[in-house]
């Protein structure tokens, strides 16, 4: 069975009625992940939030949205709650949104473990403290301690991360996880989801601009453009035989990148030879 199916999902604008993404169906295996490119406006965010049932007030969807086989739109608000975390986990671009600024990291992951797990105070920090040694923060005392707006971006998404890793969700959800991020961090980074996707065998979304990335971590590709799915398919199929022209552009904007940088850093550029 698909962890995650999405069928015929529409979101709107309710104000103007504007659709602003188009009857888009996917699914998701159990340890699979799956990513999601496109320009922006393409409605990547808006596909994501729509799983979490996080779209803010005047955005409206429909279609079914199920995981593990149950309907996600039939449940009440505070069912929905109990899912989100410890079911489906939100990994966000930009990490400091997502804490409070006047809290300590420590109290804001005590707390979402607490909501979820019957844990002891005890029990949670010792289990936050190994996986933030396994997401390679190597003082978790110390991280705990801080306020989110003394750590790194590349640190907040460790900690994220390393959250997901304790909480053991069915689907983790990074919608650009990496994109605020310099080119070495992000590389640690996505390095990190994967070691996440190996450990946890969730099933994964990975929002991204990056088809570097995409290629590292992304077994099926999923691409949107102006609120469609324009192109989906295995990420191998997707960089060696494209069919539709906007995913062949992409990749060939990739492509001529990638020379680019070579050449800048020293290399041939393959076009001259
Ligand atoms: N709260 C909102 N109210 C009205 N329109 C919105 C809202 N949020 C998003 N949109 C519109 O929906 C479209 C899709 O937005 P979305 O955020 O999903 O794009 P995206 O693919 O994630 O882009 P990016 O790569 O820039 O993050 C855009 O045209 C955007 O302007
Ligand atoms: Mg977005």
């Amino acid at each position: 069975m698909n962890v995650l199916e999405v069928e015929h999902l529409n979101v709107w604008e309710e104000r103007s009625g504007r659709n602003l993404v188009r009857d888009s169906s996917f699914r998701l295996a159990q340890g699979e992940c799956l990513a999601i490119v496109g320009e922006s406006g393409s409605g990547k965010s808006l596909t994501c939030k729509s799983i979490m049932r996080l779209n803010r007030n005047g955005i409206r969807h429909s279609g079914r949205i199920a995981l593990n086989g149950e309907d996600l739109s039939i449940l009440s608000d505070k069912a929905m709650r109990r899912y989100r975390g410890r079911r489906l986990c939100m990994i966000m671009q930009n990490g400091m949104s997502a804490f409070d600024p006047s809290r300590p990291i420590g109290a804001h992951l005590q707390e979402t473990l607490g909501i979820h797990y019957d844990w002891s105070r005890a029990e949670r920090e010792a289990k936050l403290a190994a996986a933030m040694i396994a997401v390679g923060l190597r003082e978790p005392a110390a991280v705990m301690s801080r306020y989110p707006f003394e750590l790194s971006g590349g640190m907040l998404q460790r900690v994220m991360i390393a959250l997901a890793l304790v909480l053991e969700p069915d689907v983790i959800i990074a919608d650009e996880p990496t994109t605020a991020l310099d080119a070495v961090t992000a590389y640690e980074v996505v390095e990190q989801f994967v070691r996440l996707r190996e450990r946890l065998r969730s099933a994964m979304i990975f929002v991204s601009h990056d088809l570097g990335v995409v290629r590292r971590i992304a077994d099926n590709v999923l691409v949107m453009k102006d609120g469609e799915i324009v192109e989906q398919g295995a990420a191998r199929e997707i960089f060696s035989g494209a069919r539709h022209p906007y995913t062949r552009y992409l990749v060939s904007s990739k492509e001529t990148l990638s020379r680019h940088y070579k050449w800048l850093m020293g290399g041939v550029d393959v076009a001259q030879g």
